[in-house]
């Protein structure tokens, strides 16, 4: 049998890194997970629950409230919490503009992060998020950071937005991306930052295809 690894994929909001993990795990047989979805599942949880973010015995108290589960149907990988699925509502402009917050909270990367190195145990993973090369799996045999400049991404998730028929103004997706990046760059616990032993996919001018074509030669070099 072919030997599986993990694959790590970080960078900033909206570069395509899911669209690039979903794709690279479909070419290898590989189980895609976002990483991103269960922060923002615990996020709509808080909201749900008017939990104040700053209370400490709040947020502990919430996340033991919480089950995450994951699973995959034929349209892709869904997040479920506590039975219900919520793959389309985590993505609203609401969960955006609080979630960067609640991932920036210990108690919560803490519980969060232990569920996505049991789901790599068995190997096989392609994992897109923040800190998956730098936390999560530290010894991914393959890690890529992706990046693409701020104006495309901001057009990358207008339309997406768009697609899923929840519009938004270009200006207010623009400055949520930069709000994000912010505060996840710069937060105190697993802040975004390219592993030393991440390799730099910028795919600012690259299709879909592209973008693939160039991950797949790295993992095929990792795995000759
Ligand atoms: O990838 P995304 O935009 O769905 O991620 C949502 C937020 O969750 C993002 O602002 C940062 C945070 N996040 C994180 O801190 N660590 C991860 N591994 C994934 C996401």
């Amino acid at each position: 049998m072919e030997k599986k690894i993990n694959i790590a994929i970080d960078g900033f909001s909206s570069c395509g890194k899911s669209t690039l993990a979903k794709d690279l795990a479909k070419a290898l047989a590989y189980i895609y997970i976002d990483s991103g979805a269960m922060y923002r599942a615990v996020t709509l949880f808080f909201l749900q629950n008017s939990i104040d973010f700053n209370n400490s015995d709040q947020v502990e108290d919430a996340l033991e409230k919480i089950l995450l589960e994951i699973k995959h149907t034929e349209s892709g990988f869904r997040m479920i919490l506590n039975g219900m699925d919520v793959t389309e509502q985590i993505v609203r402009i609401e969960v955006s503009q609080s979630v960067s917050e609640v991932a920036a909270i210990s108690a919560v990367r803490k519980k969060l992060v232990e569920i996505q190195q049991k789901l790599g145990e068995q190997k096989g993973v392609v994992m897109d998020g923040r800190d998956i090369g730098t936390v999560v799996f530290p010894h991914a045999e393959v890690k890529i950071f992706v990046t693409a400049n701020v104006e495309i991404r901001a057009q990358r998730r207008y339309d997406e937005l768009e697609r899923r028929g929840m519009p938004a103004r270009i200006e207010t997706v623009k400055e949520n991306l930069k709000h994000r990046d912010h505060i996840d760059s710069t937060r105190a616990d697993s802040p975004l930052t390219q592993a030393s032993d991440a390799l730099l996919l910028d795919n600012s001018y690259m299709s879909r295809e592209e973008q693939l074509f160039v991950a797949k030669k790295i993992v095929e070099e990792k795995l000759r």
